[in-house]
C-alpha cells in the first residue's frame, strides 16, 4: 500500500445507492487511489467488474496497488473516453458509473504536482502529466484579461481583476515558477481577512483551467445515454457550487424525459457532520444520483 492517502467520501451511501446488480459492470470515472472502487468491490460478486479511469498515471498505479483485485481494470484515460472504450470492448453498457470530481488528497499533498499554495512546488497542476499546458504557462503567457476571466468563471474570485493584473505585472518582470511565488503575489494584493487563504480561489481556478475540468464535467451527464444500461445508475460527487450547478441542471434536463430518467435522491445528499469531522475535505461534497428507467 502506498503512503499517500485519500479517504473516499460518502462511500457507504454511494455503495448502497449505486449497486443495482451484484454481478454487474461498473465504471469508476475518477479512480484516484481506488478508495470508492475498493468499497464497491467489497459488495460485488465474483463476476462483477469495474472499469477505472484516471488521467493521472501515478494515481492509476497506486489504485492498482491499493485495490489489488482482478475485477478492476484500469485505463489511464479521461472518463470522457469511456463510451469509446466500451464500444471497443463490445460491451452494451454498464450498471453504474461514478464521478468523484476534482483532485484527490494525494495530488494536493504531493508538492511536486504544484496544486497547493501551502507547499513549495513548480506551478504545474496537471492531472495528466503528458499534457503540455501547465499553470506556469497560463500565469506567464496569458493576458491579464484572460486570467481575470478564469478567476471569475472558475474561482468566483471577487478580486479577480486585481489579482490578474498583479500576476501579469510580476510575470513581465520575471517568469513565475513556483506555488509560493504566486501565493505571495496574491497575498500582497489581497491581505488575509478570513480563515481562507487569499490564494485559495486562484489556485482552484488555475487547476480547473489547466485540466479543462468543466469541459469534462459538462460531458459526463451526456455520456449516460451511451453507457448506462436500463435500471443502471450514475452518481455524481461535486465539490463546489459551480460544478454542482452544471450537474444539477444537466440531470434536471435529462429528467424532462420522465419515462427514461428519474432522480434517485430528490434532495442532494451531503456528508454527516461525523464524516466531515473525520475528513474535513468532505465538507463541501454534494451527491446526486440518477437512474435510467429504460
Ligand atoms: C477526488 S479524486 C477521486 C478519488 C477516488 N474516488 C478515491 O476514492 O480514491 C478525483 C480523481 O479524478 C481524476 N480526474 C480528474 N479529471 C478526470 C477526467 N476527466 N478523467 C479521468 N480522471 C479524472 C483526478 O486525477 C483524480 O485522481
Amino acid at each position: 500500500m502506498s503512503s499517500w492517502q485519500h479517504i473516499p467520501i460518502l462511500a457507504q451511501t454511494i455503495k448502497e445507492l449505486l449497486i443495482t446488480d451484484r454481478e454487474g459492470l461498473y465504471i469508476d470515472g475518477t479512480l484516484g487511489l481506488g478508495g470508492h472502487s475498493k468499497i464497491l468491490l467489497s459488495s460485488l460478486g465474483t463476476k462483477a467488474k469495474i472499469f477505472g479511469f484516471d488521467k493521472d498515471e501515478k494515481a492509476i498505479t497506486m489504485a492498482r496497488e491499493n485495490v489489488a483485485d482482478s475485477r478492476l481494470e484500469t485505463f489511464n484515460l479521461s472518463y470522457t473516453e469511456c463510451a469509446r472504450v466500451l464500444r471497443e470492448k463490445d460491451i452494451q453498457g454498464v450498471n453504474g458509473i461514478l464521478f468523484d470530481f476534482g483532485l484527490s488528497s494525494y495530488q494536493l499533498d504531493d508538492a511536486s504536482r504544484g496544486f497547493s499554495f501551502n507547499k513549495q512546488g513548480p506551478l504545474d497542476m496537471r492531472f495528466d502529466t503528458a499534457q503540455t499546458l501547465t499553470a506556469q504557462e497560463i500565469v506567464n503567457t496569458w493576458p491579464a484579461d484572460k486570467i481575470e476571466e478564469i478567476l471569475l468563471n472558475y474561482g468566483e474570485e471577487k478580486f479577480a481583476s486585481k489579482i490578474a493584473q498583479a500576476i501579469a505585472l510580476a510575470a513581465r518582470e520575471a517568469p513565475l515558477e513556483t506555488t509560493w511565488q504566486l501565493a505571495k503575489i496574491i497575498e500582497r494584493v489581497c491581505p488575509r481577512t478570513s480563515k481562507t487563504h487569499p490564494a485559495t480561489r486562484t489556485f482552484q481556478a488555475l487547476r480547473i483551467a489547466v485540466n479543462d475540468e468543466f469541459g469534462a464535467v459538462k460531458k459526463a451527464p451526456k455520456l449516460l445515454k451511451e453507457v448506462l444500461l436500463p435500471l443502471g445508475r450514475a452518481a455524481f460527487l461535486t465539490f463546489h457550487s459551480l460544478e454542482d450547478r452544471i450537474i444539477k441542471v444537466a440531470l434536471k434536463d435529462l429528467c424532462q424525459d420522465k419515462d427514461t430518467w428519474r432522480l434517485v435522491n430528490k434532495k442532494v445528499i451531503e456528508p454527516s457532520w461525523q464524516e466531515i469531522k473525520q475528513n474535513p475535505r468532505a465538507r463541501s461534497a454534494k451527491l446526486r444520483i440518477i437512474e435510467r428507467l429504460k
